[in-house]
């Protein structure tokens, strides 16, 4: 059987789910592909930290060089958080003429357009499905699966921290601390919480989604956005008492005078599919003109549900299938997008 060398960068919580997906189930991959996915290097930042994955001796390496110098490496998972070093890496693999899988949204959402014009440039693709609702398919699924409809409106939640954080404090009336606290022990939130409470992650993944569903180009900053951090428990138990249930939703409606966009905590009517979506599970209703509307559920954040979306791309990359959402991305930089609606 044919075989596509891969490597993981950061063997943090999602980059150790990816490596054992590929080490203990490498069945499934070679099943999918016809081939098998061979995870040649993983790069860390301290060699001395203790993974929880059995890893082939001679793998782990603190140099990104050994897989940039790899020839035979073709697809890397660059599972690094944050802006820097994650760009500046991702753009010597990309000249270096590998093809990426990323879960990182916060630098798609504010470099995406110089690494895709970059990975289009040198013909390699970028594949980002963990980057938006952790294992739920949305990118596939606007990408592909609802090309044939125009979006009329989506809503959701995209932040499984968040999500965790208000059934928590809902149902179990735990204080605000401990399940922030809870949410990063379990691998939820991101390396500074902040960016899952104020609702900065969920306007990153609505501007990714936005783009994919509007061909809208957006800033993410400029996406009106209220977190739960100022949310008290008296306003749950109230909402609660009324019928309702407080989410924070990221919201994207077409309306006749362009795209309003915005992320913010939300009276849901308890019984409704989406005050139904408790702890980390993220939640996407989507409508489209022909298909009429489609509700996604699933974990959001985590190790493995975000490993399988990872994998997933690393397996379509290995055989070609990640150019569709390229092309679909090519496309809207040059239809004519929708207004975005200023803040009022
Ligand atoms: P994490 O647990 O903090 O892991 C990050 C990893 O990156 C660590 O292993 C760290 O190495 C490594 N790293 C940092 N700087 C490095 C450098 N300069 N060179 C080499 N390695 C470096 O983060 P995570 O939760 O796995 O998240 C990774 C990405 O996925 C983020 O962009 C996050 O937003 C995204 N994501 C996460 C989830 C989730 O549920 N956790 C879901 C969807 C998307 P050391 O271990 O040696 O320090
Ligand atoms: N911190 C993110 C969340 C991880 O809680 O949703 C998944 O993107």
């Amino acid at each position: 059987m044919e075989k596509t060398n891969v490597a993981i960068v950061g063997l943090g919580t999602v980059g150790t789910g990816v490596a054992r997906l590929l080490l203990d189930h490498g069945d499934r991959t070679a099943r999918h592909a016809g081939r098998t996915l061979w995870l040649k290097k993983a790069v860390v930042r301290d060699l001395s930290k203790p993974r929880d994955v059995d890893l082939p001796s001679g793998i782990v390496t603190d140099s990104i060089d050994d897989v940039i110098n790899d020839p035979d490496i073709q697809v890397v998972a660059q599972l690094i958080g944050g802006l820097e070093p994650a760009r500046t890496i991702m753009l010597r693999l990309l000249e270096s003429g590998k093809d990426i899988v990323t879960a990182n949204k916060a630098l798609l959402a504010e470099h995406g357009p110089e690494l895709f014009t970059r990975a289009r440039e040198l013909g390699r693709s970028i594949a980002f499905e963990a980057a938006v609702a952790g294992g739920i398919p949305i990118i596939a699924n606007l990408s592909q699966c609802l090309s044939a409809n125009q979006i009329c409106k989506l809503e959701g939640i995209l932040n499984g921290t968040s999500n965790f954080i208000v059934t928590q404090m809902d149902e179990k009336g735990a204080s605000y601390e401990d399940v922030v606290r809870r949410a990063q022990q379990l691998g939820y939130a991101e390396a500074d919480p902040t960016m899952d409470v104020d609702g900065t992650d969920a306007a990153q993944k609505l501007s990714i989604l936005a783009h994919l569903a509007f061909g809208a180009t957006v800033n993410w900053a400029d996406i009106p956005r209220v977190g739960i951090d100022g949310l008290d428990p008296d306003d749950l138990r109230f909402s609660r008492q009324l019928g309702y249930r407080i989410k924070l939703l990221a919201l994207a409606n077409l309306a006749d005078d362009g795209l309003e966009l915005s992320v913010g905590p939300t009276l849901v009517r308890i019984g409704t599919p989406l005050a139904e979506v408790r702890d980390a599970y993220n939640a996407i209703r989507v409508i489209g003109d022909a298909v009429g509307p489609v509700f996604y559920h699933g974990l959001g954040a985590g190790q493995m549900p975000t490993a399988s979306a990872v994998a997933a791309d690393l397996i379509d990359t290995a055989v070609g299938r990640t150019k569709l959402t390229f092309q679909t991305l090519e496309y809207f930089s040059t239809d004519q997008p929708p207004r975005v609606k200023q803040r009022e």
